[in-house]
């Protein structure tokens, strides 16, 4: 079967706030989105990006433009591909190693959707108003990171429902589950951790150097 890795990188990085799209945003020496495709790229037949409106990387992979939300960049990714499957990628989580991606591409043939995601490890509290409000049972709770990967039509088809619908999830699990598809959790990786705060990415200065050499 074909695997395409696709890479919504269209954000603005609002919360990280450097005053360009998050991706394009230099972490020693590399953009995320340099190393998100470097870490993918071996291990698919195609790689696809949606960027900014007016942005382009020096790449051969294919590049089209993204939309208003993750929701709808991932739609249009999932439309300028054909692959059997496809493994959908954050740029914001540079540090993908090959394990996670072998499991991951292990499990999508037979389970059709598949997410990376890790036990939670901190005390998990629902909160009301800034207070304790009630105990989550931590044995039970996982947190869901990306890559995550479906047989294309199989998400594509949850895609065109929630459009439909108006439904708008944060990821492709979540809009895949929502449309009755059982989603398989496969073991992530820590270092997998979403850039998403100026205090991420100080974290993530730190620790590319150690994955880099
Ligand atoms: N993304 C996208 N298109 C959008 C919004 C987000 O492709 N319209 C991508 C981001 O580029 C990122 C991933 O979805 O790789 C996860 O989103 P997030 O971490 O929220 O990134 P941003 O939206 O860029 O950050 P912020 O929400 O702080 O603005
Ligand atoms: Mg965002």
């Amino acid at each position: 079967p074909r695997f395409a890795a696709l890479i919504p990188a269209a954000g603005s990085g609002s919360r990280l706030g450097f005053g360009i799209p998050k991706a394009l945003v230099d972490l020693q020496g590399k953009t995320l989105l340099e190393r998100a495709i470097e870490n993918l790229a071996p291990l698919v037949d195609e790689v696809v990006v949606a960027l900014p409106e007016g942005q382009s990387i020096e790449s051969p992979v294919k590049q089209i433009v993204g939309g208003n939300t993750r929701q709808d960049s991932v739609f249009r990714l999932l439309q300028a591909t054909e692959a059997d499957f496809v493994l959908i990628h954050d740029a914001a989580r540079p540090f993908l190693g090959a394990k996670v991606l072998e499991r991951i591409k292990g499990r999508v043939i037979q389970s059709g959707a598949v997410t990376a995601a890790l036990p939670a490890t901190d005390t998990l509290v629902h909160s009301s108003g800034g207070f304790w409000g009630y105990l989550v049972d931590r044995s039970k709770t996982w947190a869901v990171q990306t890559p995550q990967a479906f047989r294309r039509t199989l998400i594509l088809d949850a895609h065109l429902k929630a459009l439909q619908e108006g439904f708008e999830a944060t990821d492709d699990a979540g809009l895949a589950n929502k449309y009755g598809s059982n989603v398989e959790l496969v073991l992530g990786d820590s270092r997998l951790f979403k850039v998403t705060t100026p205090a991420d990415f100080e974290l993530a200065t730190a620790f590319a150097q150690l994955w880099d050499q």
